[in-house]
């Protein structure tokens, strides 16, 4: 949901020769996957400089002046509309009515039309319909009244009701002013120049050490370095982080499309989750982010989208292992009307960790005395601050909109979070994680995917069934494909369709049936048998093909592994198909319309 930039190093130079402005370009082409509706720049001068368009980050590139623009310092933002439709006028940064301060933000002012009455009144002239543009006009107010620029930010966003990760720039001045409340922010601390952004990708070609802000924090960020301050302005401790992701990780790696690329990166994301936490020799799993949890209540999964899909599955491996454990879509979670107390484990899922509804599903956790932890790829969010505990699905850097290894990944972290929380696991399971990249990787290999895609490329909906383990990876496949083939897809637990579903299909349906070999098989066959008998096309993902051949009009074979870990190889099936109906039909993959990648408003 909007991603901004800022930069200062003291000059219009930066480190590797280029300007202020490529900086700020590349930063927002890598906080693209957050927003991508309208961008836009302001440099700091002796006067400020602004540049915005409606459109994609390459739309502003190609509105830019010919020859440098020049700043100090300078801030970028790339939008996810809220407040006002894509356009010109409401794209960021803004300013106030003199042109002395640019304002980018990320987040909701949810008492802006309060704010916005009192400025017009007091004879400000807006430009735009968004809640952002309040912020420059207040602090207009505060020089207008005295204050030097620190004080005049400080005060406009004490004003601030509602959630903000918000910089400015001033001209005449090589500081950048930045504060944060519910929204995520970073700073970048180089050799030669500092940053601050909305997410790490933003920066990782130019520094990988980081300051991650709190709720409440400030940071004055200027050439010499970053001062950070609460909300009294005392100042604040902070850490310096290194991150670990290579720069090249970021980038597409050849492939067409981010969501190609992460898809192939699945077997090394598996790996990497299983990393010194799966004991082949001893039979064991252990994980040492959660060394100090200590549970045996309840489990309650709160989590959004794909991540809710992995928080069924991670629900589903915990109830066979004996644990009562319940999902909840974050959103609709309301911990003080639901029996939750100190006895429960809270675990949300969440790849960003900054999802709003599920920070704030943790919160109401947090606050009637649950324990929570944090499953989620992000080190220093928001969700692993927050949370008693936090275990990572280390997938590295996912830039398309469409979440692939992050699901895997998540998936995985469950099954080892379900062993370590019941002290349950086989040497038959152990092994079968073992295997699983190869088997991932076999998958990537042989998949006939691309010639489903070709066949059903013009159905008028798609449907995808799967029972047990199954089941959520038949709501996750819907998913992926109705986000980035913009067609109708639903998905069900299979028992489900003959419920009512079943009355929509056709010949011009076709049905996606994991059938797996195992304990579901002859019932998952029914159902597949009921579509078939309709004449639906039939496409079967099956490590059993024998079972299911003579009903089906495709095969996508996966290996044979646990029971739990086969929709763990169905889903790269389904990830495949979806893709290549997209890339057919020349959708927009990596940036489906209307989407953004981190979602943090409610
Ligand atoms: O960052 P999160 O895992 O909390 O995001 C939750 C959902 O917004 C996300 O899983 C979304 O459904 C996927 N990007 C869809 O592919």
């Amino acid at each position: 949901m909007c991603g901004i930039i800022g930069y200062t190093g003291g000059g219009s130079q930066t480190p590797d020769g280029g300007d202020v402005l490529d900086v700020l370009m590349t930063g927002l082409s890598g906080l693209e996957y957050r927003g991508y509706d309208s961008a836009g720049v302001a440099l700091a001068n002796s006067s400020i400089s602004v540049h915005k368009r409606q459109g994609e980050v390459s739309a502003l590139e190609e509105a830019l002046p010919d020859g440098s623009v020049d700043g100090y310092a300078g801030i970028g933002h790339t939008r996810w509309s809220t407040h006002g439709p894509p356009s010109d006028a409401n794209a960021h940064p803004h300013t106030d009515c003199s042109g002395t301060v640019a304002v980018v933000h990320n987040g909701i002012i949810e008492n802006y039309q309060v704010l916005r009455e009192e400025l017009e009144t007091a004879g400000h002239t807006f430009e735009s319909e968004t809640d952002t543009e309040v912020i420059p006009h207040l602090i207009e107010d505060a020089l207008e009244a005295g204050a030097d620029r620190e004080s005049a930010f400080r005060r406009a966003v004490n004003r601030l009701e509602g959630s903000y990760a918000v910089a400015a720039v001033f001209c005449e001045s090589e500081t950048v002013y930045a504060a944060r409340h519910e929204s995520p922010l970073v700073l970048g601390i180089g050799e030669d120049g500092h940053y601050l952004a909305s997410d790490v990708p933003a920066f990782i070609e130019y520094t990988d050490r980081v300051i991650y802000l709190d709720d409440g924090e400030f940071a004055t960020v200027s050439p010499s370095g970053v001062v950070v301050t609460d909300e009294r302005g005392t100042v604040v401790e902070t850490s310096i982080e290194t991150i670990e992701w290579d720069p090249e990780d970021a980038g597409k790696s050849g492939y067409d499309h981010y969501m190609l690329k992460e898809i192939h990166e699945q077997p090394q994301a598996i790996r990497k989750c299983l990393r010194e936490r799966v004991n082949e020799m001893a039979g064991t799993i252990t994980v040492d982010d959660l060394a100090d949890l200590e549970s045996s209540g309840p489990v309650q999964f709160v989590a959004c989208g794909t991540s809710y899909h992995a928080a069924l599955y991670g629900a589903q491996m915990l109830r066979k292992r004996g644990i009562s454990a319940q999902c909840f879509l974050a959103s609709e979670y309301d911990a003080d009307s639901i029996p939750v107390g100190e006895e429960t484990l809270v675990v949300g899922v969440t790849q960003s960790g900054e999802t709003a509804d599920t920070m704030s599903a943790l919160r109401g956790a947090n606050r009637v005395g649950a324990t929570t932890v944090a499953l989620t790829n992000v080190v220093g969010s928001s969700a692993a601050r927050e949370c008693d505990h936090a275990m990572y699905i280390r997938a590295g850097p996912e830039i398309g909109v469409a979440a692939t290894k992050t699901f895997a990944t998540q998936q995985v972290a469950l099954a080892l979070f379900s062993s370590v929380l019941s002290g349950e696991s086989s040497q038959a399971f152990v092994e079968a994680l073992r295997d699983l990249p190869d088997q991932v990787q076999s998958v990537l290999d042989n998949s006939t995917a691309r010639e489903v895609a070709r066949a059903y490329e013009d159905a008028d909906a798609y449907f995808f069934i799967g029972r047990g383990y199954n089941a959520p990876v038949a709501l996750e496949g819907a998913l992926k494909m109705k986000e980035i083939t913009y067609k109708h897809a639903e998905g069900f637990a299979a028992g489900e369709l003959k419920h009512g579903p079943l009355a929509l299909v056709t010949e011009r349906t076709p049905v996606f049936a994991m059938v797996s070999d195992d304990e579901t098989a002859a019932k998952t066959l029914g159902n597949v048998k009921e579509v078939e008998a309709r004449d639906a096309p039939v496409v079967a993902i099956t490590d059993s093909r024998e079972t299911v051949e003579r009903y089906a009009d495709f095969v996508l074979e996966v290996p044979e592994t646990h029971p739990a870990l086969m929709p763990i190889l169905a889903n790269v099936q389904l990830q495949l198909v979806a893709y290549w109906v997209a890339n057919r039909l020349g959708r927009s993959i990596d940036k489906p319309r209307n989407l953004a990648k981190s979602v943090t408003v409610e």
